[in-house]
C-alpha cells in the first residue's frame, strides 16, 4: 500500500473535528478533545442544539455543516454522522486535502465504500475505518493468544435487548459487521461461503422493522469455520469470543475483559488453563490514537477501507440471504433511510 503523500509531522498541534456528533460522534470529540497533540478544530452537525450541547461542553467550535467546519481549517476529521451519508461527507472531506476516518459500516453499499477508497488513494490521505471492536484490549489478548496458533473455528456470540434508538438497521450490519471483521482480522484471511439464517422475531409487533436475529455461519479462505450468534432479544447483554485452534481453546468475554485460554490437551482429556494479561485502555482512545499516528507518520492505518468493505460486503451478502448472493446490491435500503432518533444526551456526558 502506497504511503500517505499528505503525512503531517511539523509538530504543530494537528486540528481534528467530528462530523456527526449523535452517540458516538459526541464521544469521539471527547475523546479527541483530551488528546495531547490534538486540537479540536470544531463539531458539525445539522441537529444546532447538539452540536451546541457537544461544543459548549468540550469548549470547541459547534458549525452547523461539513463546510463550515472544512472552512475553519482541519488537517483531519472523524465521521459518525448517519451510514448513509458517508460517502457523500467523506467524499467532501477528501476534496478538501482532509483525512478522514469513517465509523462503521464504511457505507450503505460497496460501491459507495469503493468510491470513498478510490478517492482517498488518489489524493494520498489516510483513511481508516471504525471497526473499534478491534481495539478492545480483550480482542487484542485473544489476537495476541493465537497469532502463531493454526485456528480450527471462531464462535461469537453478541447479544442484547433491543436499543430504543434503533431505527431499520438489523442486526446484521449494527452488530455482526463488527464480527465479521473479527474473523477476517484473527485469521488474516477472507470470507468466502456464508450461511445466513435471520429472523424479525419481534417485527410482529412493530418494535423491530428488520432482522433481529441472525446465526450466521462463515468458511474462510484459509478453511477456519466460524459462526455469529447475534440478536436483540436476549435481556441482557453478552459479547464472547471461542477460539479453537489446534493446541489452544481460547475464551473470551468483551464485556468484562476476561480472557482465559485452555492448552496442553493430554490423551486423558486433562488439559492446563490459565487467565491472559489484558489492558485496560479505552477502545476508541486506542482506535483514535492509531488513526492520528498513522497521519502523522504516513503509515497505513491499521483498519482500511478495503478491510471496511470487505465487512460490509459480506454483511450484505447474509442480508440477501443466499451463500451465492452478489456481494453488491443495487440499494441497500435497510440501511438507515430513516435518520435514528435522538439519542438522551446524558449518555455522552456519562460516558
Ligand atoms: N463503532 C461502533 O461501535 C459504532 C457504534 C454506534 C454507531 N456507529 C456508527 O456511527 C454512525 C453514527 O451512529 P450514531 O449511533 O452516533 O447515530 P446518531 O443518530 O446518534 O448520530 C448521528 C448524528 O449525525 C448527525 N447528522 C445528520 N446529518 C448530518 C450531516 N449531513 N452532517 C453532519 N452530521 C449529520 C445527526 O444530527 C446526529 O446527531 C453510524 O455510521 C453508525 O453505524 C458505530
Amino acid at each position: 500500500m502506497m504511503l500517505q503523500a499528505a503525512k503531517i509531522n511539523t509538530g504543530r498541534a494537528m486540528r481534528v473535528g467530528v462530523v456527526g456528533v449523535g452517540v458516538m460522534g459526541a464521544n469521539h470529540a471527547r475523546v479527541l478533545s483530551e488528546f495531547p497533540g490534538v486540537e479540536l478544530a470544531g463539531v458539525a452537525d445539522p441537529d444546532r442544539k447538539q452540536a451546541h450541547f457537544v461544543g459548549g461542553t468540550l469548549g470547541c467550535p459547534a458549525l452547523a455543516s461539513i463546510e463550515e467546519l472544512l472552512d475553519r481549517g482541519v488537517d483531519a476529521v472523524t465521521i459518525a454522522a448517519p451510514t448513509h451519508l458517508h460517502r457523500d461527507i467523506a467524499l467532501a472531506c477528501i476534496a478538501r486535502g482532509v483525512h478522514v476516518l469513517v465509523e462503521k459500516p464504511i457505507a450503505s453499499t460497496v460501491a459507495e465504500g469503493e468510491d470513498i477508497i478510490k478517492a482517498a488513494r488518489r489524493a494520498g490521505l489516510t483513511l481508516m475505518i471504525g471497526h473499534v471492536e478491534r481495539f478492545n484490549p480483550a480482542v487484542q489478548a485473544i489476537a495476541e493468544a493465537i497469532r502463531s496458533e493454526d485456528i480450527l473455528s471462531i464462535a461469537i456470540t453478541r447479544v442484547g435487548p433491543f436499543p430504543p434508538r434503533m431505527s431499520n438497521v438489523g442486526v446484521v450490519i449494527d452488530l455482526a459487521v463488527h464480527d465479521i471483521d473479527l474473523i477476517c482480522w484473527f485469521t488474516r484471511s477472507k470470507i468466502v461461503e456464508v450461511q445466513p439464517q435471520l429472523s424479525s422475531a419481534v417485527a410482529a409487533s412493530a418494535v423491530a422493522e428488520r432482522e433481529d436475529i441472525a446465526l450466521l455461519q462463515f468458511r474462510t479462505a484459509s478453511g477456519v469455520l466460524a459462526h455469529i450468534n447475534t440478536n436483540w432479544l436476549t435481556p441482557f447483554k453478552a459479547r464472547t469470543v471461542h477460539v479453537a485452534t489446534k493446541r489452544k481453546y481460547v475464551i473470551g468475554d468483551l464485556l468484562t475483559r476476561q480472557v482465559t485460554e485452555c492448552y496442553g490437551f493430554q490423551p486423558d482429556g486433562s488439559y492446563s488453563m490459565r487467565h491472559l494479561s489484558v489492558g485496560h485502555a479505552e477502545p476508541l482512545r486506542a482506535e483514535l490514537t492509531a488513526f492520528v499516528k498513522a497521519i502523522r507518520e504516513g503509515t497505513p492505518p491499521p483498519v482500511t477501507g478495503e478491510d471496511g468493505v470487505a465487512s460490509l460486503a459480506v454483511a450484505i451478502q447474509c442480508l440477501n440471504g443466499r451463500a451465492d448472493a452478489a456481494v453488491t446490491p443495487k440499494s441497500a435500503p435497510y440501511i438507515e433511510a430513516v435518520p435514528a432518533k435522538r439519542r438522551a444526551r446524558a449518555a455522552f456526558a456519562s460516558s
